[in-house]
Order: structure tokens, then C-alpha cells, then sequence
């Protein structure tokens, strides 16, 4: 596509630079925002959910040191008992009435669910929880064999079957039974109930005197529904601090994946006991018996958690403690996060907006007033200005354009002037042109009889008449008006030009026959170099004829009638000119007046020998002939004058 000024453009969809540069600034900023928002949300979220874990993984030490302490406890209280004076004269004795009940206080007191005293072959004398039922035997149960093995206390988690609880107490037996509750993600299994329980239990020999087995205690703390060990982790490590509602914390005891003792809620609000583990963690914690870090599936809400294995006595795993915080609270922080990393983005792809629109609209505003300055100027208005404000390159430009305005305006005013200026002159000298030509014209009749009568007179004049001296001054001035008068009307003459092709080495040959014999000529060498085969042109051979006449006899006169004149023929290298040289070893022409030669009535020459219109005729004549006519010299060596004369296209066929 061409535009006004002729240039072209090649893309054809125009995009402004204001746009050009908002979108890139957007582009910028968009992508950082990008990078920045995720990478710093990705960062501080994964740090915030790092630091969770980590305290996740303190609250679940401090969580086994509650679980430990009360183990302790259990064992403590037993194992003090077993020390009792009262409990060994009983046994000595075989009066275990007091016995009876006084352990029975030690249970209420220390809040055992059993304890139980059997002789050192297991079987059963004493039973707090269930008085009315004896002589049954425990000596099979583990840990009255081990302490009867080992004579030292043993304390361990212990899972009771159904029977054994029953035996204890039938009420412990119910407390310790779940039917299974289903949630989501919870592991499969084919049970749908649980009978057994778990107890810290811990059991210890009674001695006597000598130190012989005379009996063993046990006692122990059904933890199934009981809630003080999860309480007390929540509110320690925890401080009861609530999140929308719901606790932060939470703990919970597992008999193997049954929840028997926590504070993790169902959506009712009422402890989550008998639902179940959810599998990826049952499989790490209890099959494989790694502890497990991290967020999972708790009842009915995701949690970050930390799970450990509880192992008994033998070191088998039979349950799982597990504490963990609401993951909310953190999803919460790392969403709040994001937020305020958007709205900083947001925030900045505004301001960027704002900016490259400000920046961008004084660079296109300042484009545009040139666009619109140049404009003008191309109309013509060189009194169009672009004005810039802005302190920048843009500014510079303004200044340059404007300094430019300037200058052509000036240059357009001195052209005026200029051509005004020459106009006039060349109106006036076309005038006085006009004038000359006229006088010449009206002078020449009555000039033509005052030379023909006073030629006739100076003839009819005998010798030695005194008058004959001023007659023959009339005759030789007239004489001499007449050249002048017949000069002007040669100059000012516009005769219309009778062209016809033409030979111009003819043209010259046929002036040097002219001059040859004049005596002007008698001391002259002429020399002609003429190429032959030059192409025919067309001129008009007479007036041709005149210009060359001119150029000869001015070069005889410069040389005083002896000298060396060579006259040369050839086409120019381009071939569209003929060119005609005329080389004189006269006296040169001064730099000076090298100015003049071609103005009309300039000569050097006495009165009686040159007008000074030779080589304004030519000159006009040459030029008629789209030609031109040029001319070096040097002084005291000699003029080259060269006639170039056009070979047109038509005439070269
Ligand atoms: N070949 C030349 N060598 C040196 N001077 C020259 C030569 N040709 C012209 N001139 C100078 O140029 C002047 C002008 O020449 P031009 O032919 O116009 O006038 P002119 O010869 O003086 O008079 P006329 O009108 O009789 O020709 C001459 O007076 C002379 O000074
Ligand atoms: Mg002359």
C-alpha cells in the first residue's frame, strides 16, 4: 500500500504504540504476578503446612508422655499394693475379708476398673470389681506369668478378650463393646463389632518376708470409652483453642483401627468412637508399623495428623495413639496468603496499566503533534510548529523538525525573493531588449542611406579636397553603426529555426573554406580532427554555421593572425552528444572575465574590431538547439570553446 507520501508499508495490520506498549507492560507484569503469586503461595503454604507437621510431631510426644504417665500411675498404685502389710498378712492368713475391702477403697480411689489378687499359683482370691466371683484362675494370663517368672512389677497396654472382661466385671464388658460406625475413607473389614478392650495394665508380685512368691496383683484401667487420657492431651498440648467452632486439637486412642477413646466429633457433635482408621494409615502404622506424618482423613475431616504405633507387652502392635490439628485453619492461612500475593499482583497490574497508558500517551501525543506538524508543512504551511513538552529525545526531535520549519521557511523566503528579484530583472532587460531592437530597427533605413551617400560622396570627392578627411571619418563611423545596428537586430531577432538533419563535420569544413583565404587567416595552421561516420542531427546549418564562424574568428583574433587552431569532431562517451572543439593557442581570457564573455556587448576588443554579440549569439543559438556551449582557458596559452549539440533519439534513426 502507498500512503500520501509514497511510502510503503508492508505489514498491513497498524497497532499503535501506546497499545504496543501497554501490552507489553501487561505481559510483564502479568508474568511475574504469575510466578510470584504461585511461587510465593507454593512456599509459604508448603512452610506453613511444614511447620504444622513439625509441631504435629511434638504434640504427638508430648501426647505419649500423658499416655506413659498414666500407665505409670497404674503401675505405681499396684505396685504399692502389693507392698501392703495388710495384703500380705491377708494372704499369710488366708483371711482376705478386710483385704477386701480396703482394696476396694485403693480402686474407687486410684479409679481402677480391676484389680485382682490371686495366690502364686494364679488362682484368684480377691477381685474389687467383682467380689462375689473366686478361685478362678489367671495364671495363665501373660503378665501374672511374667511377674510370677520375674518376681518384678510389668505394666503394659493389654487387650482383654470379652470372657476375661466379663469375669472382672460384666459392666466393663459392656463398656468395652463397639458395633462398628461407618465413614468415609475408613478401612474395610468384615467384623462389624468389637468385644475385646484395652487396659493399661500392669501387675506385681506380692512377697513375703523372705522373699518368696506368696501371690500377685493386677490391676488395671479399661481405656475404651474413657476420655481422661485424650482430654488431658487435648487440653494440654492443645488448650482447648477452637477453629470456626470445632476443636484444633484432637487426640485419640485406638484399639487396633477402632477409635475407643477421642474428642475428634461426629457431625453430631458426639465422640467418633467405634468409626474406624482410615486404610493408608492403618497399613503404615499398624501393618507396617511406621509412624505416619501428614494430612489424612479424620472421621470426617481433613486433618494434619501424626499416628504412632501403642505395642504391648511383647511388643506387638495392638493400637494406634494419634493426635492432629484441623487442616482448615492452615487452609485457611495459605488461601489468605494467595489472596493478599493476588491482590499485590492485581494491585500492580493496575498501577502498570496506569503507567504505560501516562507514558505511552505523551510519546504517542508527542508523535502525533510532529505527524501533524509535517503535515502542515507538507501542505505548504511552513509556519507549522510541533510542540513537545515532554524532556526527552522526543523533545529533540521537536526541536530538530522545528529548527527544519525554519530553515525552509527562510530558504522559501529568499527563493522569493530571489526569483521575484530575477523576474523583474529579466521583465526589465526583456524591455529594454524590445527598445534596442525597435531603435535598431527604425535607425537602420535612415542609417542605411547616411552609409550609401556618404560611400558615394567620399568616392565622387577629388583627392585633395580638405574635406575628404572628415568625409572618410563620416564613412568609417557609419560604417561602424551599421555593424552595431545589424548586430543588435541579429540578437534581438527571434527567427524561427529551419532545421534538417544534418552532417556537422560539413557544417565546419564548409566555414574553413570561407575563412581560409582571408588574410586574417594567411599566418593560422588550422588543424581539423574530425571522426568520421558521426550521426546526421538535426539543425539548422546556417545559424549552426554563424556559431562556428564566431568561435573561428574570435580564435584567429586572439592569436593576432598567427597561431595554431584545432578543430575537433567526436561523440561524447554516452553517445548523446556530438561534440565540437575549437583550441587556439591565443592570448587566454582572463578568470575575470570568463564571466563576461557570453553577456551581450562585452568585448576587449578596440571599437573598430568587436561589438561583443558573437558569443551572445551563439550562446542563444547553441541553446535553441538544446545544446550547450562551454569554454576553459588558460591565459597566455590559449581558449578551448566546445559546442555540444544534442543527438536525439528520432534523429539518431
Ligand atoms: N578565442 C578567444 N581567445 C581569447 N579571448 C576571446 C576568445 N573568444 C572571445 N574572446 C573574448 O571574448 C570577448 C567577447 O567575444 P565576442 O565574440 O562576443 O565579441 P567580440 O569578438 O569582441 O566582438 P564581435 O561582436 O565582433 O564578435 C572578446 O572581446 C574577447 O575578449
Ligand atoms: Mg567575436
Amino acid at each position: 500500500m502507498l500512503d500520501k507520501i509514497g511510502l510503503t508499508h508492508v505489514s498491513s495490520v497498524r497497532i499503535p504504540i501506546a497499545t504496543k506498549l501497554i501490552l507489553s507492560f501487561l505481559l510483564i507484569i502479568a508474568i511475574i504476578s504469575v510466578v510470584f503469586s504461585v511461587a510465593g503461595s507454593q512456599i509459604i503454604g508448603n512452610r506453613v503446612v511444614a511447620e504444622a507437621q513439625e509441631r504435629v510431631r511434638t504434640d504427638l510426644n508430648a501426647a505419649r508422655e500423658i499416655y506413659l504417665n498414666k500407665l505409670g500411675n497404674v503401675s505405681n498404685v499396684v505396685r504399692y499394693t502389693a507392698n501392703r502389710i495388710l495384703l500380705k498378712d491377708a494372704l499369710s492368713s488366708g483371711d482376705m475379708e478386710q483385704a477386701t475391702e480396703e482394696l476396694i477403697k485403693v480402686a474407687q480411689r486410684e479409679g481402677l476398673d480391676v484389680l485382682t489378687v490371686t495366690d502364686r499359683s494364679g488362682k484368684v482370691l480377691l477381685r474389687t470389681s467383682n467380689p462375689g466371683l473366686l478361685d478362678d484362675n489367671e495364671g495363665q494370663d501373660e503378665l501374672v506369668r511374667a511377674v510370677m517368672e520375674r518376681k518384678d512389677t510389668v505394666a503394659s497396654t493389654w487387650i482383654v478378650p470379652a470372657d476375661e472382661l466379663r469375669k472382672e466385671s460384666p459392666l466393663l464388658a459392656e463398656k468395652a463393646y463397639f458395633k462398628f460406625i461407618k465413614t468415609p475413607k475408613a478401612r474395610a473389614r468384615v467384623e462389624t463389632e468389637e468385644t475385646a478392650g484395652m487396659m493399661l495394665k500392669a501387675a506385681a508380685p506380692i512377697l513375703d518376708d523372705q522373699n518368696n512368691l506368696i501371690g500377685v496383683i493386677y490391676g488395671g484401667v479399661l481405656l475404651n470409652r474413657d476420655f481422661e487420657i485424650v482430654d488431658k492431651i487435648k487440653q494440654t498440648v492443645f488448650q482447648d483453642v477452637k477453629y470456626s467452632g470445632k476443636d484444633i486439637g484432637t487426640a485419640t486412642i485406638f484399639q487396633d483401627d477402632v477409635r475407643i477413646s477421642t474428642n475428634v466429633k461426629n457431625e453430631d457433635g458426639s465422640r467418633a468412637i467405634g468409626t474406624r482408621v482410615a486404610e493408608d494409615v492403618y497399613n503404615q502404622v499398624v501393618t507396617a508399623g511406621q509412624p505416619w506424618i501428614g494430612r489424612a482423613y479424620v472421621v470426617n475431616d481433613w486433618y494434619i495428623t501424626a499416628y504412632e504405633p501403642i505395642r504391648n507387652f511383647n511388643n506387638k502392635i495392638i493400637g494406634i495413639l494419634y493426635v492432629g490439628v484441623l487442616e482448615q485453619r492452615y487452609v485457611d492461612i495459605r488461601t489468605q496468603t494467595i489472596l493478599v500475593f493476588l491482590t499485590i499482583a492485581l494491585a500492580g497490574v493496575l498501577v502498570s496499566i496506569a503507567l504505560s497508558y501516562f507514558v505511552s500517551r505523551r510519546i504517542s501525543g508527542a508523535i502525533q503533534e510532529l505527524v501533524s506538524a509535517s503535515q502542515e508543512i507538507a501542505r505548504g504551511n511552513l509556519e507549522a510548529r510541533a510542540v513537545v513538552k515532554s524532556r526527552d529525545e522526543l523533545r529533540d526531535l521537536a526541536d530538530t523538525f522545528n529548527a527544519m520549519a525554519l530553515a525552509l521557511k527562510d530558504r522559501d523566503e529568499k527563493l522569493k525573493e530571489f526569483t521575484t528579484k530575477k523576474i523583474m530583472e529579466s521583465e526589465r532587460l526583456a524591455l529594454i531588449g524590445q527598445l534596442a531592437a525597435n531603435v535598431a530597427h527604425e535607425i537602420n533605413n535612415p542609417l542605411q542611406g547616411i552609409v550609401t551617400y556618404s560611400h558615394l560622396l567620399l568616392e565622387r570627392m577629388p583627392g585633395d579636397s580638405p574635406s575628404r578627411a572628415s568625409v572618410q571619418k563620416i564613412v568609417t563611423q557609419a560604417d561602424r553603426c551599421r555593424t552595431i545596428i545589424r548586430g543588435l537586430l541579429d540578437f534581438s531577432r527571434q527567427r524561427a529555426l529551419h532545421k534538417s538533419p544534418s552532417e556537422v563535420n560539413a557544417v565546419l569544413n564548409e566555414c574553413v573554406s570561407l575563412v581560409e583565404d582571408q588574410a586574417l587567416f594567411h599566418n593560422i595552421q588550422i588543424i581539423k580532427d574530425l571522426r568520421p561516420n558521426l550521426p546526421f542531427i538535426v539543425l539548422d546549418p546556417a545559424q549552426i554555421q554563424q556559431v562556428f564562424m564566431n568561435l573561428i574568428i574570435n580564435a584567429a583574433e586572439a592569436m593576432d593572425g598567427s597561431g595554431r587552431l584545432t578543430l575537433a569532431t567526436r561523440l561524447d562517451p554516452a553517445g548523446k552528444f556530438i561534440e565540437v572543439e575549437f583550441v587556439d593557442t591565443g592570448h587566454g581570457i582572463s578568470q575575470e572575465n570568463l564571466d563576461k564573455i557570453f553577456d551581450p556587448f562585452f568585448t576587449t576588443k578596440e571599437i573598430r574590431h568587436g561589438v561583443g554579440l558573437g558569443l551572445a549569439i551563439s550562446y542563444g543559438i547553441v541553446k535553441e538547439h538544446q545544446g550547450m556551449l562551454s569554454v576553459e582557458s588558460v591565459i597566455g596559452k590559449g581558449t578551448t570553446f566546445i559546442v555540444r549539440l544534442p543527438v536525439m533519439a528520432e534523429e539518431r534513426a
